[in-house]
């Protein structure tokens, strides 16, 4: 099968029930995403597929031929400047994000995802109702301890990731109020 990850084409004979995990991590060498749980329980192993995040233990990876797969060693790649890190991924080292680091790749991951959703006016449960359905949703504390909520974090790094998104939402909105 031919898959896009990190805007590299890989050309790979595998087993037709290779998760795309393990062939991430396996074939590609792309350990950055962890497994934890292998049952779609934790969001270690998250990543980006057509830029929605995504368990990768709970794909085949047969079936994203022709999708564009973003790992978290592509994340700063996907944004800027060579060397530049994705603003979350700074955002989350100058707020002190991690402890052992282990669900750190799927939490960045799954906030680029987040923003995104958000940004296109996707509602998550606890979203006001009553809102114009297409407008963006403004990421307040609760809707980024909603939207995370599928990332657990066993060091309990919670509240400086809530923070680290936060300042990046924020920065979000100042730099569109800037252009608009
Ligand atoms: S390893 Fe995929 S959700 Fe836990
Ligand atoms: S930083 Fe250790 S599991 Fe989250």
């Amino acid at each position: 099968m031919t898959l896009r990850v990190n805007d590299a084409v890989h050309v790979i004979e595998l087993d037709h029930r290779t998760t795309l995990l393990d062939l991430l991590r396996e074939h590609l060498a792309l350990t950055g995403s962890k497994k934890g749980c292998d049952q779609g329980q934790c969001g270690a192993c998250t990543v980006l597929v057509d830029g929605r995040r995504v368990n990768s233990c709970l794909l085949l990876a047969v079936a994203q031929e022709g999708r564009e797969v973003v790992t978290i060693e592509g994340l700063a790649d996907a944004v800027g400047a060579d060397g530049d890190l994705h603003p979350l991924q700074q955002a989350f080292l100058d707020r002190d994000a991690l402890q052992c680091g282990y669900c750190t790749p799927g939490q960045l991951c799954s906030a680029v995802g987040m923003l995104e959703e958000a940004r296109s006016g996707q509602p998550s449960v606890v979203t006001d109702t009553e809102r114009p359905t297409d407008a963006p949703v403004r990421l307040t504390a609760e809707e980024i301890r909603e939207r995370l909520s599928g990332n657990l974090c066993r060091c309990g790094a919670y509240p400086h990731i809530v923070e680290a998104v936060q300042e990046v939402v924020v920065r979000d909105m100042a730099a569109r109020e800037v252009t608009a």
